[in-house]
């Protein structure tokens, strides 16, 4: 375990059971709908194509960059578009992957906006749902795992942009802030 972690949640092994799990869902749900699936960087990239490589349709693939933490523990509220999609939304069933739900700013916001551009459908995947943070009304569609209202990284979930690259989840131990 990385020392500058208090546990691990989830090892590499679980991870890649949820992933397989859900991408066996998501799939039998699209199946002939050549689904949009859009990866919102940069913390849903290791379980966006970890994600699609178990998926069994045809699906195009595109990804976001939002941000709303900046390098604080805390969400701020504001979601800015740093890196827009390449795809037009219009007339598409789109699938937008995140990581984790915690207060549901980025999603409501993505979600909105998407459907403004004339999306046909937005569902929500989220590897990890952190319930104990949401401060507005937005859920996903499917889950991996709960977390507890901790600060947990790894698995592409950073702390001041560190830890992204563990292969698994744990909890940043906060006397290494
Ligand atoms: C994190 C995470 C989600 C969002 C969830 O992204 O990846 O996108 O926050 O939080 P919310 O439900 O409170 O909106 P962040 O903005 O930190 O950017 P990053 O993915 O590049 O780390």
């Amino acid at each position: 375990m990385h020392p500058h972690l208090k546990e691990i949640l989830f090892s590499r092994e679980q991870i890649e059971e949820k992933v397989k799990e859900l991408a066996k869902v998501v799939s039998n749900d699209y199946e002939g709908k050549y689904p949009l699936v859009v990866g919102i960087l940069k913390g849903s990239a290791m379980f966006t194509t970890d994600l699609i490589k178990e998926m069994s349709i045809d699906l195009e693939l595109d990804f976001m960059d939002v941000s709303s933490y900046g390098n604080a523990t805390e969400s701020s509220g504001e979601v800015r578009i740093l890196m827009d999609l390449s795809t037009p939304a219009v007339g598409r069933d789109i699938i937008l992957v995140e990581d984790i739900v915690d207060t549901g700013n980025t999603l409501k916001f993505l979600k909105g906006l998407l459907y403004e551009r004339g999306a046909k459908s937005v569902t929500i995947i989220s590897l990890l749902d952190k319930p104990d943070g949401r401060k507005v009304e937005i859920e996903a569609d499917y889950y991996g795992f709960i977390v507890p209202d901790a600060f947990v990284v790894g698995y592409g979930i950073d702390y001041a942009e560190k830890y992204r690259s563990l292969p698994y989840i744990g909890i940043f131990n906060q006397e290494f802030l």
